[in-house]
């Protein structure tokens, strides 16, 4: 198939293209790279060993968006391109909406003329808001979400799935990824945060490069064995897999369907630092901070649903997930800058 892939510069966006290339499928990459360097095509090609179609555009910019549409013969599109820092979503709500919101809008208005009506949307476990049962299963109710990010998230599987319901044309895979971490096993594209890293990982990498000082764990005191956060983290590659099994689903005209992409086991933050100084044999010095708003004691899947119906399971550990993030981070310690 030819797919769209709009974010498709950015952490898991990168990873997925090379999953789709080396999978036989061709790629066209949509961004505005306002969170991604353009650097990233390049490492693309370089491991892929194939030409990268790319258009610096935005979901926002209709007209950019016809011209693509137009020229390409586009089977489906693989949709990254959106805001993801909570702390900022908070302060920026405005900007939040109108980029994830507005632009997904714009973007399923252009598909739809086109008569693309194949999608497949990142969304997130963040949706789930503090789950009503761990692990959580798809069938565990959308709860009430913290910050403006987490409901862009929630709103659009709303729209899509509504969307879906009006014209049974439509093929959406609402995709729901918990914490995605480690990086493409060259060390050449991975993930490369602006500024402070809101993420655990990559803070741990940073501190690991000597960027940083120490890591603030933030809180000791939840509900968990060793009393920190607990999440379900993934390998990229691994997440990055997942689409291309979708869309094999989307092959299959899926109508609508829901996935987690996680792996089913949780990590608490110091299993994470521990995991992390065995992989690298480098120290991360930490302190105990206070807890960070909004965050809760516990986030894991079940995603067996994925197995069943995907025959997609996440095939990396702890290990090579903190062993492909330091490989990544040591070889690049300033990402994509020079
Ligand atoms: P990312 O920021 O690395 O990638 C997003 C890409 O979209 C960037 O390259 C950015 O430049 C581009 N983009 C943003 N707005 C755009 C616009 N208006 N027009 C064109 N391009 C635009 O983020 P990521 O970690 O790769 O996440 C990809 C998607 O997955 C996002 O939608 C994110 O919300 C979602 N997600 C991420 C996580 C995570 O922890 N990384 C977890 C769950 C869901
Ligand atoms: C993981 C754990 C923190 C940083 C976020 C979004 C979610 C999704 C994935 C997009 C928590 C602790 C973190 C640090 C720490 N993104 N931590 N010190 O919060 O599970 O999920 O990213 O959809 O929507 O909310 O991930 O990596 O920020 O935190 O102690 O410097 O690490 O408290 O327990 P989170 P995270």
């Amino acid at each position: 198939m030819r797919i769209l892939v709009a974010g498709g510069a950015g952490f898991i966006g990168s990873h997925t293209v090379v999953e789709l290339a080396e999978a036989g499928h061709e790629t066209v990459i949509l961004d505005n790279f306002s969170n991604s360097s353009e650097k990233v095509i390049g490492r693309i090609e370089a491991i892929t060993g194939k030409k990268i179609t790319f258009y610096k555009a935005d979901i926002l910019d209709k007209g950019a968006l016809e011209e693509i549409f137009s020229k390409e013969k586009i089977d489906a599109v693989i949709h990254f391109a959106g805001l993801k820092a909570v702390a900022e979503s908070v302060q920026k709500p405005w900007e939040y909406y109108e980029n994830n919101i507005a632009g997904t809008l714009t973007l399923v208005d252009v598909m739809r003329k086109h008569g693309v009506k194949n999608i497949i949307f990142s969304s997130s476990a963040t949706v789930y808001g503090n789950p009503a049962f761990i692990p959580i299963t798809e069938e565990c109710p959308k709860g009430q979400c913290t910050n403006p990010y987490g409901w862009t998230k929630s709103m659009l599987e709303q729209i899509l799935s509504d969307i879906q319901k009006a014209d049974k044309e439509w093929n959406v895979i609402l995709l729901r990824y918990f914490n995605p971490i480690g990086a493409h096993k060259s060390g050449t594209i991975g993930e490369n945060p602006s500024g402070v890293p809101n993420n655990l990982m990559p803070y741990i990498t940073q501190v690991a490069v000597g960027k940083r000082e120490e890591l603030g764990v933030f809180g000791n005191d939840y509900n968990t064995p060793d009393g920190t956060g607990v999440r379900d983290y993934i390998h990229v590659v691994d997440l990055a897999k997942g689409h291309v099994k979708a869309l094999k689903k989307i092959e299959e005209n899926a109508g609508l369907k829901i996935y987690n992409l996680g792996t089913g086991i949780g990590y608490s933050v110091i299993d994470i630092v521990k995991n992390f100084e065995e992989a690298s044999g480098v120290k991360i010095p930490y302190a105990i901070k206070p807890r960070r708003a909004g965050d809760i004691d516990t986030c894991y899947s079940d995603a067996s649903r994925a197995k069943e119906e995907l025959g997609w399971e996440a095939e990396n550990g702890i290990r090579e997930m903190c062993e492909d993030s330091w490989r990544w981070q040591k070889n690049n310690p300033n990402g994509y800058e020079d």
